[in-house]
């Protein structure tokens, strides 16, 4: 909590301001709207303190305010959606004794917000179907905006002799096993990976060489990065996800493919083309 002297109201005379604040102390009330995921209670925080309740909103009430001060709370909450990616939404809210405020924590703010997806691997038999649906051949350079441990990258250049394929992730321990992976595989020469922020352009740098992206991220990342990846790609180039849309850039084609666990996969394809350049 930060506190900022702003000077009583109401008050004559200066040489009894002092006194007249210190006695009057009241609470301020926040009433905080949060996502309701579904999957797990977003949790809030008021300067790392956590609030009780569940549901869509949560109270908080701020005791004791000296009347003429203003006071700058940390609010902070941790969204999770479904079981692989978190959402931090950190916000400020300033009170005055006597206050009655309401925020919301319901709108996503791209500057403000983190966003961590972990790692969850697509089987191979999906990777397969995947390059299918890209139609990926030798003369194909691919990449994988949070790659993990290469799996889309190491298929498609070693079963189907793709020419390259380009992955970053933000997680060093990925990135390791990545690039050990590749060299177990023996197609190191081929692969490079890189550690990077999908949401960085100029780590995305891959994408302006890759004539396939085969990526699996998470909706909110996907809307994410969607601009910038439609931004770098040469029209013609093919992108195949996994499960999650790319906000709203609209898919070509959409498949359910069965997997060798008997699991249905959701695949979308999209085509590159001039118009779609941003
Ligand atoms: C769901 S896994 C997919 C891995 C791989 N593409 C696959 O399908 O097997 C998502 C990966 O993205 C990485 N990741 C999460 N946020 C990222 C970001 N902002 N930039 C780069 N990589 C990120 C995670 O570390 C994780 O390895």
């Amino acid at each position: 909590m930060r506190t900022v002297y702003v000077g009583c109201v109401g008050l004559v005379a200066a040489a009894l301001v002092g006194v007249a604040c210190a006695q009057e102390k009241k609470s301020a009330t926040v009433t905080i709207t949060v996502p309701e995921s579904g999957y797990k209670e977003t949790i809030v925080t008021v300067d790392g303190v956590e609030l009780k309740g569940t549901g869509a909103t949560r109270e908080f009430t701020a005791p004791n305010l000296e009347a003429g001060k203003e006071y700058t709370f940390k609010v902070e909450a941790r969204i999770e959606p479904n079981n692989y990616t978190k959402i931090t939404r950190p916000r400020e809210i300033t009170l005055k004794a006597g206050d009655a405020a309401k925020l919301d924590l319901t709108t996503e703010d791209k500057k403000l917000d983190k966003i961590v997806v972990r790692w969850v691997p697509t089987p191979v038999d999906i990777v397969d179907e995947m390059a299918k649906l890209a139609k990926i051949g030798k003369n194909d350079v691919v990449f994988d905006p949070g790659c993990g441990d290469a799996v889309m990258l190491i298929r498609p250049v070693k079963e189907l002799g793709a020419k390259k394929g380009i992955g970053i992730d933000i997680d060093p321990k990925m990135v390791a096993a990545a690039k050990d992976k590749a060299k177990a595989e023996g197609v190191a020469e081929k692969i490079v990976i890189t550690e990077g922020d999908i949401l960085n352009e100029k780590d995305m740098a891959g994408a302006a060489e890759a004539t396939v992206v085969l990526v699996y991220i998470g909706d909110d990342l996907g809307a994410r990065m969607s601009p910038v990846l439609q931004k770098l790609l040469k029209p013609g180039a093919r992108v195949v996800s996994h499960r999650f849309k790319l906000g709203d850039w609209k898919p070509d084609r959409t498949v359910t493919v069965k997997g060798a666990d008997g699991d249905d996969y959701v695949l979308h394809l999209w085509t590159v083309k001039e118009k779609e350049k941003k």
